[in-house]
């Protein structure tokens, strides 16, 4: 397989540049979750969909809602269409997605359920998302990048022993206190097939990776070493040895001041920076590790629009000018946001040139 160098591409992709070295004017931009119900187009599609498994499985489908807010809003990046939950579904755990309650899974719950898993099994969903993404290299403009994704394997176990979302995250947790005899193992499959995943992602044509590690802010800094930086680096190390050019954004949300170790310890090309991180600290993290940063806006200001929202704006591109940076919310776009707050934002960053 040949690749093109990331140089080359940077050029047609702008989104790419910061990767390269090179600071952009105004700052590359998309948005976290930025495919989704906040979109009535995404709703309709949903809705032929059935499942919101099988919109992910389905390529066709999983393509148009994809491009949507790219037609919509022209964002400098797209990310795939699918969800962190596929590679515990790929792995043969039952998962569900209860309309109004968020994803529920059958927990892993003792060596039973680790066993259960199958490494093996997952070549069959992983290569329809791979469709996806072969699709989308071809349908999308050519000077959008293509983010592929996973979660990180601390947040996706995080859903698997707790058989759902929690706000401690608690028993995955005491699994990770009381069983690192069995936690351990599942963090290890965990990153077999991520990065498996995510390499197929990269020969269909993603230009840029993230992994998403949504609960890492729950951690002490022992457990954090251990669960959330040391799995992460392993990945990098072995996605840069098969693709060697393929820049890597982590998001260990929550991280606060364990960021800068973070990004030093992974190796990760970049970092998404959660709300609460204060706009001085994304420079600091800027300064200190010299690598590209991405955020923050608070998802609930785009959902309250209005002159407060271009103050913020303001504030964030004042702060990171002349960084490598690419703007960004602090977490995932609310299904209460008004579509015409999000032109009303990309206006706002783009008027900075
Ligand atoms: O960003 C995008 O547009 C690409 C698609 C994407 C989805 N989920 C689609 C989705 C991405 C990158 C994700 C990541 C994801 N999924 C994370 C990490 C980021 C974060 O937000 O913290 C997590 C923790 C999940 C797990 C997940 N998926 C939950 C908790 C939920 C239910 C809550 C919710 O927002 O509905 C989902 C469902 C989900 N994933 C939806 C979408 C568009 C809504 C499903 C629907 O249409 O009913």
């Amino acid at each position: 397989m040949s690749f093109e160098p990331l140089a080359q591409r940077a050029n047609r992709r702008r989104f790419l540049k910061p990767f390269t070295g090179e600071a952009q004017w105004p700052p590359p931009m998309w948005l976290m979750r930025q495919a989704g119900r906040y979109l009535p187009e995404y709703r309709q599609v949903r809705a032929k969909a059935g499942g919101f498994l099988s919109l992910c499985y389905t390529p066709e489908l999983a393509a148009e809602v994809t491009l949507q807010p790219i037609r919509r809003y022209g964002f400098d990046a797209s990310i795939l269409f699918s969800d962190i939950l596929v590679v515990p579904d790929a792995l043969g755990q039952e998962v569900r997605f209860v309309e109004g309650e968020g994803p529920r899974l059958d927990p892993i719950e003792d060596v039973g359920g680790l066993t259960r898993l199958k490494a093996s099994r997952t070549g069959e969903k992983f290569s329809i998302v791979a469709e996806t993404v072969t699709r989308l290299r071809q349908d999308l403009p050519d000077d959008t990048a293509l983010i592929g994704f996973c979660g990180a394997p601390w947040t996706v176990a995080t859903y698997m022993v707790g058989g759902r979302g929690s706000p401690d995250q608690a028993a995955a947790r005491l699994m990770a206190y009381r069983e690192p005899q069995l936690f351990g193992p599942l963090i290890q499959l965990l990153v077999d097939v991520s990065v498996d995943y995510l390499s197929l992602q990269v020969e269909a044509g993603a230009d840029v990776l993230q992994i998403f590690d949504s609960w890492a802010g729950s951690l002490p800094e022992d457990q954090f070493a251990r669960w959330v930086t040391e799995p992460t680096r392993v990945m990098v190390e072995r996605l840069r040895r098969k693709h060697p050019e393929i820049p890597i954004l982590g998001f260990p949300r929550g991280a606060d001041q364990l960021s800068a170790t973070f990004v030093r310890e992974t190796g990760v090309d970049g970092v998404s920076c959660n709300t609460a991180m204060p706009v001085s600290g994304m420079v600091k993290l800027a300064e200190e590790t010299g690598r590209v940063v991405q955020g923050n806006l608070d998802p609930l200001l785009l959902v309250a629009g209005g002159g407060q929202l271009d103050i913020r704006v303001t504030e964030i591109l004042a702060a990171m000018k002349g960084r490598k940076f690419i703007f960004n919310l602090g977490h995932g776009i609310l299904q209460t946001t008004p579509p015409e707050n999000v032109a009303r934002l990309v206006e706002a960053v783009r008027r900075d040139g």
